[in-house]
């Protein structure tokens, strides 16, 4: 039995982080879509608790997805839940330098934690919550990008919400 952590800010998810996630649970017995509610929370648009109901309903229907949040060190939370990967998406060599940081300071660690990266499809290689947060505020469209859910959230709270 593999379990493996997907953790992130997932503030919010998009289809690129649900994507990945969806492909981590092929691989693994067990993927837990770990939202990371860390020191800055402050500068989140969502509560821990709202990012893990908005992925949550969006990755309902994968059964071996839990979406869960954490607090402190990644690797304390792994030997908490018994997972020995951290599945991360890749989406351009910009993020690569930052990923080999982490996977080896989360190596370094917990030594046997091994980090898994995917590559993030073509079509969502683009996609950043940031971009998406920004896109949104302005009133941009974001369908096709997000989860309904997520999107309805977005436009909720920036108050871009179309009359029905
Ligand atoms: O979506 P993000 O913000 O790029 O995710 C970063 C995250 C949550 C994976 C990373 O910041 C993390 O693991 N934070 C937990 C604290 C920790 O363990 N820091 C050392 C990691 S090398």
């Amino acid at each position: 039995m593999v379990t493996a952590i997907y953790p992130g800010s997932f503030d919010p998810a998009h289809l690129g982080h649900l994507d990945v996630a969806r492909r981590g649970a092929q691989i693994f017995d067990r993927l837990i879509f770990a939202v990371n509610a860390g020191q800055s929370a402050k500068t989140r648009l969502f509560t821990v608790e709202e990012r893990v109901e908005l992925a949550r309903v969006a990755l309902a229907d994968v059964p071996n997805v839990i979406v869960d949040s954490f607090q402190g060190l990644l690797v304390d939370y792994a030997r908490q839940v018994g997972a020995r990967v951290i599945v991360k998406g890749l989406r351009t060599v910009a993020d690569f330098g930052d990923e080999f940081q982490q996977a080896h300071m989360n190596g370094a660690l917990m030594p046997g934690i091994e980090s898994v990266f995917l590559m993030t499809r073509p079509e969502y290689a683009f996609m950043s919550s940031t971009l998406l947060k920004e896109v949104a505020r302005l009133g941009g469209r974001i369908g096709g990008m997000v989860p309904p859910g997520v999107e309805q959230a977005l436009r909720q709270r920036f108050g871009t919400l179309e009359p029905v």
